[in-house]
């Protein structure tokens, strides 16, 4: 099953696809990618996939008419700003957490007319592609919080963000329950100005994936790596070429085998003249035994999700 990087990609009913900044988990068999959608009064759609390659369009599970309810914490429960109009919810991570068997959703929150807000956000389903309760936006601890992502390891929960201003990265463990913000374990990368962070472990080193910050203009990728995340990351170095292969960072997908583990590097091509032609790439990260990584430029990606091999 071949990827076409770059390609305008449609979905199993013949429509764009339109999960962008998005995120993949693999639930019972299945695999759901959720991503940012614009178009009309949707903030983020989901699609569901089997082998990684055909997708089914599933829901548009948060958008400005969702449902929205208060948790424990105080939040700006508004989707829509106070002309009425659609604010901007971008780059949205979903975690299963298993003891509540609840979808939780962790996104970056701006008013829909500047960069201001500078928050996060947090919704929730007892379905992976039902329509998700909106919980509302908060600057954690007070900081600024744009550019994000979510990890899991071992049954935690860890969730990055841009912050000051996308000066400094911030890594915050979240509580078990993945609802809020447990404490800021690192902050990183002062004055480095790095943003869509996509965090990925394989054996025991975490590397951390990022881009400089030029909007929707793509720049040289960079990552680093290390052996427990409370150190936060050392010293970056340079991956791709300076326009990552003209892509910025989604996420990195783990795609787990019955004969090998490989590691896909997902990223937004993004159009900033025209955000709904924004493309995908999917490209082979390659972990040389010298400790650097390869981003892969190809064409195409052949998928095989039974055996976990990639061919390009
Ligand atoms: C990028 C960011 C995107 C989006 C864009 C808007 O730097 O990574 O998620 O916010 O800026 O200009």
């Amino acid at each position: 099953m071949k990827i076409k990087n770059g390609a305008v990609w449609k979905d199993t009913q013949g429509n764009i696809l339109h999960a962008h900044g998005g995120y993949i988990i693999k639930y019972e068999d299945m695999y759901y990618w959720y991503g940012e959608n614009r178009l009309d009064n949707i903030y983020v759609s989901c699609y569901s996939s089997k082998d990684l390659v055909n997708w089914t369009f599933c829901n548009h599970v948060l958008t400005a008419d969702s449902k929205a309810e208060e948790i424990r914490v105080r939040t700006d429960l508004r989707l829509r700003n106070e002309e009425g109009k659609k604010v901007n919810i971008e780059r949205p991570k979903v975690l299963y957490h298993r003891e509540s068997g609840r979808f939780v959703m962790w996104m970056h929150y701006e008013n829909g007319k500047d960069y201001c807000c500078a928050a996060a956000a947090v919704a929730t389903c007892d379905t992976p592609t039902g329509d998700f309760v909106y919980h509302g936006s908060f600057n954690p601890y007070g900081y600024m919080s744009r550019d994000c992502t979510l990890f899991e390891d071992n049954g935690r929960a860890y969730f990055l963000s841009s912050s000051r201003d996308n000066a400094d990265m911030h890594m915050y463990l979240l509580q078990d329950d993945f609802m809020n913000i447990e404490r800021l374990i690192a902050a990183f990368w002062q004055g480095e100005y790095r943003e869509a962070p996509a965090l990925v472990k394989k054996d025991d080193m975490y590397y951390l994936f990022t881009s400089f910050c030029t909007g929707w203009a793509p720049n040289q990728g960079k990552y680093a790596k290390t052996d427990c995340l409370e150190k936060g990351f050392g010293k970056m170095k340079e991956i791709g070429d300076e326009t990552t292969y003209h892509s910025q960072p989604a996420f990195i997908l783990k795609l787990k085998g019955k004969e090998t583990v490989s590691y896909i590097y997902v990223g937004d091509r993004w159009n900033g003249e025209n955000y709904h032609d924004s493309r995908y790439v999917w490209y082979p990260l390659i972990f040389h035994e010298n400790g650097d990584v390869e981003l892969v430029e190809c064409k195409e990606l052949d998928i095989d999700v039974e055996t976990g091999r990639i061919r390009y």
